[in-house]
């Protein structure tokens, strides 16, 4: 394995080790303890109340001050001098107990870990948040404090010479409940939570390693190190093989590229006696400068980017393995670079896909579509179903939905339901857009079966219909997460770069169908 990869998958990383454990937070022994507070109510409730009495009264003074208010992401850090065994208390605000939900939670949590961080705690204490109230279960809770936890500590600095300066490292959170006989389920939900951000903590170092580092071949690599550690099996495609499957498009994309393209097949099989098997397939451009229509210089180093969903659905089935869930899966990641060369694909050239369909390139910077026709053909002609794709792939879904949402786009509406309260359930923010036949007319060609761009109007949707035609009468949805895999600012449990969207919708997905 490469120095990337070995890196990228690497357990001795400073990942928090969270657990639960019975006890009383009040008395716990812990270089700070967390509890919280609802917006809204005139004094403090739960274990915040014996907290408050320890510290004879000063969270509610400051709530009557008006300085802790309970808001959503507020964080207040007191030093207890001595008061409580914890030399520190963070105070998390969960907004209005009626719109408490398991993502207030995970964000809340994220805040607090980083605001503990910055003063150098090692070890904190959580109290359950949000346990019994506004329906929450306990495990619910505790799961969302693991991913809060986990997926807020997390950086991308390996390529700084020196650590954030006055930044410490927690190592260690424990989930602190007064009910010992509940423990080992808690602790279940908290491995499930634990699991689940740190894949999509691998999915964000996939993501957020530059294009020179993480090459086609380097993705590869991180596969062999995924299907080595989870037992999954594992087929590489190379530039001949591709050309003998007859994948013209996804290779009519590498052709500009010094760095060979790689076709790579992560197989779980959790149910042998099934003969039902869900397609994963991500999009895997390490690098989209464009190609030949070459996109303008400013923002182009966020292309490094584009390999995202790729990322994602190798981190999704990784999980499934990790879990052991009762379903069969795959991952699919066609991964290419997008450059211009002198050898690279033009505008007006006409290629033919996996599935014999002929297309007219109009634009070599609407190449994702290309690497995914091909490799959804290939999930169609192995009867993998149903299918998601993830791709970050139109700077219009970006446009329509901003960085808030993902946009859902599917051919079956039952399926698209499963998937969309999978995301309400895993708190991610995703939308459906329609894909009305109308919309279909522009991606018509003169001389081919269709073109690859479908005009300013629409371009989420066009480019979802074109995918459309290499999936056939398979139950589809196609996530476009082009808003959503890369943030600019830290909030909740992102942090600048990349988010790892999507992988706990899909993860949730999976857990569900194999019940
Ligand atoms: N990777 C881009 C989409 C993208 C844009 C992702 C901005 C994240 C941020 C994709 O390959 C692309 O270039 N799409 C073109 C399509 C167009 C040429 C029809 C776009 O959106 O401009
Ligand atoms: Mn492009
Ligand atoms: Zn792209």
């Amino acid at each position: 394995m490469g120095p990337v990869s070995s890196h990228t998958l690497s357990d001795e990383e400073n990942i928090v080790k969270v657990k639960v454990v019975s006890g009383d937070i009040v008395m716990y022994p812990a270089d700070a303890i967390v509890v919280n507070l609802f917006e809204g109510i005139s004094s403090p409730g739960g274990a915040t109340v014996a907290v408050d009495q320890a510290l004879k009264g000063l969270i509610s003074q400051l709530m009557a001050q008006g300085e802790i208010k309970g808001k959503p992401g507020e964080v207040t850090v007191l030093h207890t001098l001595g008061q409580l065994p914890a030399p520190r208390v963070a105070v998390v605000g969960l907004g209005k107990q009626k719109d408490l939900t398991a993502d207030r939670i995970r964000k809340a949590v994220a805040e607090a870990c980083r605001a503990l961080k910055h003063a150098h705690v090692k070890k904190a204490a959580t109290v359950i948040h949000g346990a019994g109230a506004a329906g929450i279960e306990p495990a619910a809770a505790v799961q969302a404090i693991a991913e809060g936890a986990i997926l807020g500590l997390y950086s991308f600095h390996k390529y700084r010479s020196a650590p954030d300066q006055g930044d410490g490292e927690i190592e260690e959170l424990d989930i602190v409940t007064a009910d010992a006989g509940g423990v080992p389920a808690l602790e279940q939900a908290c491995e499930k939570g634990a699991a689940i951000a740190e894949a999509t903590n691998l999915a964000r170092n996939m993501i957020n390693e530059p294009s020179n580092h993480m090459t086609p071949t380097e993705m590869a690599e991180v596969a062999k190190g995924l299907a080595h550690k989870y037992g999954l099996e594992l087929t590489i495609l190379d530039r001949d093989q591709m050309r003998r499957k007859g994948m013209g498009a996804i290779l009519a994309v590498a052709q500009g590229s010094q760095h060979p393209p790689k076709f790579i097949v992560l197989r779980y099989k959790g149910d042998p006696a099934s003969s039902h098997t869900l397609g994963l397939v991500g999009k895997g451009i390490t690098f989209d400068s464009g190609g030949i229509s070459l996109k303008p210089g400013e923002g182009m180093e966020e292309m490094k980017d584009d390999m995202s969903g790729g990322a994602v659905v190798f981190a999704v089935i990784s999980v499934v393995a990790r879990l052991k869930l009762k379903i069969n899966a795959v991952a699919i990641c066609g991964a290419t670079e997008n450059l211009p060369s002198g050898a690279a694909l033009k505008p007006g050239d006409v290629i033919r896909a996996m599935n014999g369909k002929s297309i007219e390139v109009i634009s070599t910077d609407a190449e994702g579509r290309l690497t995914l026709a091909d490799a959804l053909s290939y999930a169609v002609k192995h009867r993998f179903s149903p299918l998601v794709d993830v791709a970050t792939l139109t700077g219009a879904c970006r446009i329509a939905l901003g960085q808030v949402a993902t946009g859902v786009f599917s051919n079956n509406q039952e399926f698209a339901g499963k998937l969309l309260d999978a995301a309400a359930r895993a708190g991610e923010r995703m939308w459906q857009m329609p894909m009305f036949d109308e919309y279909k007319e522009q991606n018509k060609s003169e001389i081919a079966d269709m073109k690859n761009t479908g005009g300013r109007y629409a371009g989420a949707i066009t480019a979802a219909h074109f995918l459309s035609e290499f999936v056939g009468d398979t139950p589809w949805a196609h996530l476009d997460i082009a808003g959503t895999s890369y943030t600019d600012k830290v909030s909740g449990y992102n942090v600048k770069g990349a988010t790892g969207v999507a992988v706990r919708t899909l993860v949730e997905l999976a857990t569900k169908m194999a019940k």
